[in-house]
């Protein structure tokens, strides 16, 4: 996730996972970038792409929108041994881009999209790095594209694929569409099918697979503030005891933790300007003053930020509202796209490239 999942967010989320499981199961994935940026080695992104010495598989995800930079940036992180897997971003829907013919705009494009994701795998071919590919379920009801994304993808030689079960136009809103991924599932036979959306829960997890047979699930919003959901995820598909959910103090020493990672990563000053955010979802649904809450939104160093933290009384139970969607959410809106791009899906003319970006999906 953009401005999330950087490398101090998943050593986070790998050391609670390998402290409350005693293993390191889920895949963590960076915060997309840009192909064309990255080709360009642009500073800002290449401090995004980094990773901790000891991650493994090394995940990095692509916004991309032309077989060119694409194929480009995908032999450049092969080449260069820049990761281990690279994903696809084929559902951002900010009106910017779609305006411009990218993000989740391109799967309606059905040979673009074919050449995109083949200029990945082709950039790939001879090594052992697996690419994977991630859309929505269309631009809106009326169009929808995921099972033609699924099946080109499968095509082209992604070794699985993800569908984040709303449309563009539904944005985060609403309930995500489960039935569609288990539609996917019946449609694409041939590699694993991962459902996204909605999973806020470890018993959502659970859910999603019996309820949709997917191969396995993508968790966004449901980590945010909490990065020890992994280790609670995978308690309960392996069966293994559930860890206990950690209580006030247990969460400042995370937050703490956090804000240490974070200025290692960017400097004290942005890693506590990056903090801030985290901070107020880490706070959701514990008593916590709004005098509190307030300072912890200014903080400007680690060390005031162990003082705040330090202040909060250590032994107050994790909130049973403190579960549930946190984050984006928004409205349905229609989908902003280039002039006529709706009328034919199979030519690519009006394809203008896109817009780049890296601010979500
Ligand atoms: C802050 C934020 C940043 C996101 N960034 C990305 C991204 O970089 N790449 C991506 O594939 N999806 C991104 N997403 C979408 C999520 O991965 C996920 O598909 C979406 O939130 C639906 O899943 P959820 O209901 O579990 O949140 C982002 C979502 C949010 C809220």
């Amino acid at each position: 996730m953009a401005g999330v999942t950087n490398v101090a967010f998943r050593t986070l989320c790998r050391e609670l996972e390998l402290a409350r499981t005693g293993t390191v199961s889920g895949l963590y994935v960076c915060e997309m970038v840009t192909a064309r940026a990255l080709v360009e080695r642009h500073p800002t992104t290449m401090h995004m792409t980094t990773f901790a010495p000891d991650e493994n598989p090394r995940s990095m995800q692509l916004y991309t929108v032309d077989p060119q930079y694409t194929y480009a940036a995908a032999k450049m992180i092969v080449d260069e041994g820049l990761a281990d897997h690279i994903d696809m971003n084929f559902g951002c829907p900010v009106p910017k881009v779609t305006r411009k013919g990218g993000g989740a705009a391109i799967p309606f494009k059905r040979q673009l999209f074919r050449k995109i994701v083949a200029a990945a795998v082709r950039a790939t071919e001879g090594t052992d790095v697996p690419v994977t590919v991630k859309f929505r379920i269309g631009i809106d009801p009326d169009h929808h594209t995921h099972l033609d994304a699924g099946r080109i993808a499968a095509e082209e030689g992604v070794k699985a694929v993800a569908l984040h079960a709303r449309t563009a136009s539904q944005r985060y809103s609403g309930q995500a569409d489960w039935g569609e991924i288990a539609r996917l599932k019946e449609h694409v036979t041939d590699v694993p099918v991962l459902g996204n959306g909605d999973i806020f829960e470890p018993a959502d997890a659970v859910a999603m697979m019996a309820r949709t047979g997917c191969d396995g699930v993508v968790v966004g919003r449901g980590c945010l503030g909490r990065p020890w959901l992994f280790a609670e995820l995978s308690a309960e598909l392996t069966g293994a005891p559930m860890p206990e959910a950690p209580t006030l103090g247990e969460v400042g020493a995370i937050i703490v933790r956090h804000g240490e990672l974070l200025a290692a990563h960017h400097g004290e000053d942005k890693g506590m300007r990056e903090i801030r955010k985290h901070v107020a979802w880490y706070l959701r649904g514990f008593p916590v003053g709004s005098d509190v809450r307030r300072s912890m939104a200014l903080v400007t160093t680690v060390a005031e930020l162990r003082d705040l933290v330090g202040a909060l009384p250590a032994d107050v139970p994790f909130p049973t509202d403190g579960h549930g969607p946190r984050g984006r959410q928004g409205s349905p809106s229609a989908v902003a796209l280039p002039h006529g791009w709706l009328d034919d899906p199979h030519d690519d003319a009006v394809a203008t490239g896109g817009e780049e970006l890296n601010s979500g999906g």
